[in-house]
This record gives C-alpha cells, structure tokens and sequence, in this order.
C-alpha cells in the first residue's frame, strides 16, 4: 500500500528535500514524506492531465463534499458541503485570512513555530507578538497566560497550529476550548492552520477548532498528510456564509489561485485516501517508537516530548551539543535547527521521520555518531 521511494526516485519527486543537500547526505528536514503518491491520488492527477490542464471552474470543484465527507469518518465533524472555499497553499490562504478576514492589529504566534507563521504576519504588515514556550516544560502548552497578556495588550488575530509543527502537540478539546473564550473575551479572531490534522497519531485525538469556537477561520489541505505539495489545492473552512461570499468574492490576485490538479488531488485523498493514510499512520507509529527508542539507548539525555501527531519529531539536544543540526550535518545527516523555528534558542532539532524504516535507522545511526563524537 505504501509505496517507498528509492533515493534515484527521491530525487526526482522531492526536488527540495533531496535536490538541497550534498551527495551522501541524508535529507530528514523539509516536511515532506519519502513515499510515492497515494494510488488514488496518482490516478487522479494521472486523468487529469491526460487532456489538458486548465483553469479551475467556478465553485469548490467538490473539494467541500469530499472534505466534509473525510471529516465526519474520522473526527466526527458534521461540516456543510459548502463549508470550504479553495485557495491554493495553506501559507498564501493564512496571508488571504489575515489580510482579508481579520481586523487589523497585531497578531499573536507561539513559538516554536512554522517559520513561514513569522513571516506571513511581516508580510501583511502586521506587527507580531510572540509567545514562547518554556524549552524546559514538561509538557508543551499553549500558555494561556502569556496569551492573555498578549491578548489584553492589543493582539487582534491569534494564529493557531492545530496539531502544532514543530512540537508535535495535538491540543486537547479543553485546551482549545480555553483559548477560545480568551479570545471571545478580549475580541480577537482566531486563525487555525489544520493541516497536520489527518497525522495524528494512536492515543491522540484531534479536535476540529472550528467545533470549539465557529467565528474561528480555518485553513487545511490535504497536501502535508498526502505529500503532496506540488498541486496547489488547499481550503479556508468558514462557517459563515456570508464570508465565505465574501472569500469567493475577493480579485483574482487576492485570492492566492489554486488549481485544477490541486482539487482534483484533494477530492481524490479525502475521498478515497482512508486506507492509505491508515498505512501510513501506522509506519509513522513505528517511526516514533524507533526514534524514542534509539533516543533511550543511545544518547540518553535527550528529551523529546511524546510525538502525538505529525511526522516531525522535535527534540532537545542540548546536553550534547549548542548546534546539534551542524554537527549532524557533519556527519551527512540534514534536520532542520530549532532556531529556525525558535530564534535564538539552542540546542534544538527537528527531524523528519517519514521515510522507510531502514532509512530512519540510518538517519538516527548518523545522528547518534555525530552527537556522541561532539559530546565527547
Ligand atoms: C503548519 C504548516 N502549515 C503550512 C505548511 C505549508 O503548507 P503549504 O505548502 O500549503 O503552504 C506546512 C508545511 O510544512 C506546515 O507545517
């Protein structure tokens, strides 16, 4: 069912991730998965350019159906088929939420976070504040006091991953339901990036924000938990109708113009995806148990929080090295540093477990030699 890529095909497939490294370096950084497209969604991409390749039509092209449909099977989530209104990345439909959706003022990320979640604030020209987690807690939070702060000093939009990149964190109903009356309390919108949803992993439940707080706007795609960022066909789901008329309405610049593939992609996963992203839970299952298990054995003053969702594990390294991404690089091993995600904070790695099972050992093999070898 999972079909692993060899390093030749990697190559070719995952330009990025495998084009942007030395020979003899192993790329474990970018989000990406070292797998072939789902069968489903190969067919479809397949059919579709058999003829042609033009414009989407007007409308949702089925997008909203068929992620009505994914959502309701796996979260229990009774959205409206018109519930979605397609845009083409998940980054250019945050920036659309921000700059078209949202009050002015400033915008509130934690951090450690998608680095684009920075930028995309600086790029509507939003002032930005932060809120950090504590690198020591025992457990990721969303720190609702700092929020608070942030909220009652001004902050307008709130922008949520949901799970997060990079700590792995699937938030609790709770959780979100917290946030959510701050952020009714201090009027401000929240906008949820959902698109490490379909990665949650076993003993973790996903909680849709938008079932939490429906003033919320939400963007997802299944690009990430598909690998499948090429075809641009991500979605904004808001329960407004009125807005989301108001989405649809906006100029063709403004709207971040996705494709006919990318809809023909997402209809496809979310539809007919279920089996394959069933295998693919259960190897990255594997991989998170491979990786915590090295970890214990091998370099034993690790620390990594439990990995509840996505496949980008990020863990604490500094009890062996200030910049463990460079000494691994050294070794042929490429994960991304934590200071991407968090400036100025040491010692921090992310690391892409998506890949075959005999390739995650190797990459953890590179890993533990070059840490062991810089702490000795
Ligand atoms: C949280 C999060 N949002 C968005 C993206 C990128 O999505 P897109 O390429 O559709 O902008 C990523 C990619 O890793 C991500 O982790």
């Amino acid at each position: 069912m999972l079909r692993d890529l060899t390093d030749d095909q990697a190559r070719t497939a995952l330009p990025l991730k495998w084009g942007d490294v030395e020979p003899g370096v192993l790329p474990a950084w970018v989000a990406e998965m070292d797998l072939r497209l789902a069968e489903p969604v190969e067919e479809a991409l397949v059919r579709a350019v058999r003829l042609g390749a033009g414009y989407p039509a007007h409308g949702d092209g089925g997008l909203g159906a068929a992620f009505a449909g994914f959502a309701d099977r796996h979260w229990g989530w009774r959205l409206p088929d018109d519930a979605c209104v397609p845009t083409g990345s998940v980054m250019g439909g945050i920036r659309l939420a921000l700059e078209a959706l949202c009050p002015p003022g400033p915008v509130v990320v934690p951090q450690p976070c998608y680095p684009p979640f920075r930028d995309v604030v600086a790029v509507v020209g939003r002032e930005l504040v932060t809120v950090d987690l504590d690198p020591d807690a025992d457990v990721a939070t969303l720190d609702l006091e700092g929020v608070e702060r942030a909220f009652a000093a001004g902050a307008r939009t709130y922008l949520l991953c949901n799970p997060h990149n990079p700590l792995g964190r699937v938030w609790t109903g709770a959780e979100l339901e917290a946030l959510a009356a701050l952020a009714r309390r201090y009027d401000v919108r929240v906008v949820a990036d959902e698109i490490h949803a379909p990665l949650t992993l076993p003993g973790a439940t996903f909680t849709p924000y938008l079932t939490v707080d429906e003033t919320a706007a939400v963007v997802t795609s299944a690009s990430k938990s598909f690998n499948m960022p090429a075809v641009h066909g991500a979605q904004l789901v808001l329960l407004d109708e009125a807005e989301r008329e108001r989405a649809r309405a906006l100029p063709v610049p403004a709207q971040n113009a996705w494709s006919a593939l990318g809809i023909a992609a997402g209809v496809a996963a979310w539809r007919d995806g279920d089996a394959w992203l069933a295998a693919l839970v259960e190897r990255l299952d594997d991989n998170r148990r491979l990786l915590a298990d090295t970890l214990a054995a091998e370099l034993p003053a690790a620390r990594m929080r439990p990995l509840e969702a996505t496949y980008l594990a990020w863990v604490d390294l500094r009890a062996y090295d200030d910049d463990p991404a460079a000494t691994a690089l050294l070794h042929g091993l490429r994960v991304s540093p934590g200071g991407d995600y968090q400036p100025g904070l040491p010692g921090h790695v992310r690391v892409n477990l998506a890949t075959s099972p005999a390739r995650l050992r190797e990459i953890l093999q590179r890993l533990v030699t070059g840490l062991r070898r810089s702490a000795s």
